[in-house]
């Protein structure tokens, strides 16, 4: 198949990013809105974003955060905590404007610290949500020390994943950011209410990106990178066109200061290059043509919402990612910084 020079497609969405908050925000929020149309906005502030009256005011501060003219919609989510109420769930519903619920293990990533021990402690309100329609969107990872850091999804799959779809039949789930090919499975031979997103750095990079001729810390995330045969099996799910599996950057940005450090932080970057990364994924699996349910289809319909009707133009087109971007008071470092892109993302006009 001949690669086309051009590429339309109706406008994606972006179904996990952190926007953060603050001064940093307005920065990163730019790149965010010049790529998608919608976007699932992470909870894992500090204080996280735990009830409908926290994400009322972050939801607001991010409108405020928008470039002039953006017509950018947040899709506001809760951080679930032991403490979080059925009654919580029920007003959340009826906001219309809270579209998930995230369950981070505590512990298992960038604060996570007041995310969930034990999920026995959150059973009427995983039912609530379960009868609700209102999603949990996952980060699989288990925060056993005992588990080798590469097995931790598998065996949260394994130890919480399977018994939690087993007792919430109907419960809408999506396994974020997933790296394994035992996710891949999972996800499969799940219930059609049982979805994944997958990253651009899961599709495009193996384990090896972590220490090519040293540490590198901006390829640093959580779930961390995996072995070749799993980053072959993500890249086969998104390329079959199985509506289970759709887009999800997990762009998380950290100041450069944080992530070069003797103790880096976890999270990568890819607001800037998200879609354009994405369609180099999808053109090295020969499957350009499954690109656009992935990113602009199958996430939407699964939440339940309407497509979006305008389009995007991508040109086959490359060019050379700055090497940083500013973040408030501080720089990142952007996935593939000083390197090249092989798409390019037309502007809206
Ligand atoms: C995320 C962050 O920095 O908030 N980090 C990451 O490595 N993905 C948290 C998360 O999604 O795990
Ligand atoms: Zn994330």
């Amino acid at each position: 198949m001949t690669t086309p020079a051009t590429l339309i497609l109706t406008r994606p969405d972006d179904w996990h990013v952190h926007l953060r908050d603050g001064e940093g925000m307005r920065d990163v929020v730019a790149d965010t809105v010049r790529q998608f149309a919608r976007a699932i906005v992470m909870p894992n502030l500090k204080p996280p974003v735990a009830t409908v009256a926290q994400a009322e005011a972050y939801r607001e501060r991010i409108l405020a955060a928008l470039p002039k003219g953006s017509d950018f919609t947040p899709l506001m989510t809760l951080y679930l905590t032991e403490a979080t109420l059925p009654l919580e769930i029920e007003r959340a519903r009826r906001t219309g404007w809270i579209h998930a619920v995230k369950y981070y293990p505590a512990g298992a990533t960038t604060h996570s610290e007041a995310g969930v021990r034990d999920l026995a402690h959150c059973r009427e309100t995983l039912k609530a949500m379960e009868d609700l329609g209102l999603p949990l969107l996952i980060h699989g990872e288990v925060t056993d020390a005992a588990v080798d850091v590469f097995d931790r999804e598998r065996v949260f799959i394994e130890r919480h994943l399977i018994p939690l779809v087993q007792r919430y039949p109907r419960l809408k789930v999506v396994l974020e950011h997933i790296t394994t090919a035992s996710a891949v499975k999972f996800v499969l031979t799940a219930e059609d209410n049982v979805a994944a997103t997958v990253t651009p750095h899961h599709l495009l990079y193996n384990r090896n990106a972590l220490f090519q001729g040293g540490v590198r810390p901006h390829y640093y995330c959580l779930p961390v990178l995996k072995r070749e045969e799993h980053r072959q099996a993500l890249v086969r799910a998104v390329a079959s066109g199985n509506p289970k599996f759709f887009l999800g950057t997990d762009s998380a940005p950290h100041a450069r200061n944080t992530k070069e450090n003797a103790c880096g932080c976890a999270g990568i970057y890819s607001a800037h290059a998200a879609l354009e990364l994405y369609a180099e994924a999808f053109e090295a699996a020969g499957a350009l043509d499954r690109l656009e349910g992935f990113a602009s289809h199958f996430g939407a319909d699964f939440y339940g919402l309407p497509r979006n009707t305008s389009r995007v133009t991508l040109v086959r087109e490359s060019w050379t990612v700055p090497a940083g971007h500013p973040f408030g008071q501080d720089t990142l470092v952007p996935l593939r910084a000083g390197e090249q892109v092989a798409w390019r993302l037309q502007a809206l006009n």
